[in-house]
């Protein structure tokens, strides 16, 4: 559900404790509305009005309040990405640090056409803070959008690796002659944040709505979506087109990894697993074959990584060199 209100208000109103999966959520910058014009948007006329900004002397405050919220709503194990510039990065830091909210990454997300500025550098990045609550095992799609087999044929090495660095490099999306919101989120890097951080059917919530971006993304993607806009403006634009979002329809835009090499990797291993790891090492050691060799072909046969598996074969030969 989506509320034309403050989140503050809005999430002691309407939200359970503990009833949220994933917050994305980019709060307003505190750095005054002609900034962000040159920051977001060239052509003003497209610029939809209503934005409401944060008076900087009550940043600090208002981070503490809405994250202390966040964090009340947030289901143990949910994640919570926080979108923020490095104006105010500090209040928001400062706001995470005073939950129970755990850090897991400080992204970076490049973006293009920075501010242009002559005497010092391009600031052309946000940081992305990517926390989780305490007291369960969080939601991480590993494999949701690269095997770990899958090999970049341009510049070498694993997609899954490189696609999970800490630094993404995303463009924004332009849309000539069509009213935005000054800070409108790119579909791809919404996509991927709900890619890795959740599950069909989850519930994803945004403080701040703007252009609904993030609740967009996630009813494409068959997630459930909620959240706030304290502009009546904004908030009534944009509830009009959300009755135009069909739920999935971004399924069919996302590549089809193919299949994990190692398909039961991260699973638990029973007992009975193990000694039919253990037995079918014996056998093809007394064939010949070298350690290497035998735990590839035990990857292939398992789904077990090579990590796992060596560790098995490891104790199993540390136990019967002391019989
Ligand atoms: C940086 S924008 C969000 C942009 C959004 N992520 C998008 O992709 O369009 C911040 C939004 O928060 C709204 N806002 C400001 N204070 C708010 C509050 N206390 N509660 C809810 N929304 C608020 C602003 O009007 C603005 O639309």
């Amino acid at each position: 559900m989506f509320y034309n209100i403050d989140c503050i208000e809005g999430a002691k109103k309407y939200l359970e404790n503990a009833s949220v999966d994933l917050i994305v959520t980019d709060p307003p910058y505190g750095i005054g509305g002609d900034l962000l014009h040159k920051h977001y948007n060239r052509n003003e006329k497209f610029v939809l009005e209503g934005y409401i900004e944060v008076p900087q002397p009550e940043y600090p405050d208002f981070s503490v309040n809405w994250i202390k919220e966040a964090e009340r709503v947030l289901k143990p194990g949910g994640s919570i990405y926080v979108v923020s510039g490095y104006t105010n990065l500090i209040h928001i830091l400062n706001a995470l640090a005073q939950t129970t909210l755990k850090e897991v990454n400080h992204l970076i997300w490049k973006y293009n056409f920075g501010v242009y500025t002559k005497k010092k550098y391009i600031s052309s990045h946000y940081h992305i803070l990517y926390y989780v609550k305490p007291g369960a095992e969080p939601v991480f799609n590993t494999f949701s959008r690269y095997s770990d087999a899958e090999k970049n044929e341009t510049v070498g090495g694993s997609l899954n690796y490189q696609d999970r660095e800490d630094v993404w490099v995303i463009n924004r999306e332009y849309k000539p002659g069509q009213i935005k919101n000054k800070n409108e989120l790119p579909t791809q890097l919404l996509s991927k944040i709900i890619q890795y951080s959740s599950r069909e059917g989850d519930l994803v919530c945004d403080f701040f709505l703007g252009s609904f971006s993030t609740a967009k993304v996630a009813i494409g993607l068959n997630r459930q979506a909620g959240g706030f806009e304290k502009s009546t403006i904004a908030f009534e634009h944009q509830i009009k087109e959300m009755e135009q979002v069909v739920p999935g329809n971004l399924l069919n835009t996302l590549r089809q990894p193919p299949q994990n090499k190692y398909f039961n990797q991260g699973k638990p291993l029973c007992e009975a697993e193990k000694k039919e790891i253990i037995e079918q090492h014996k056998a093809l050691k007394l064939k010949g074959f070298s350690k290497k060799a035998i735990i590839a072909q035990l990857g292939d046969t398992t789904g077990r990584g090579p990590w796992s598996l060596a560790k098995i074969i490891d104790q199993e030969v540390l136990e019967t060199s002391k019989q």
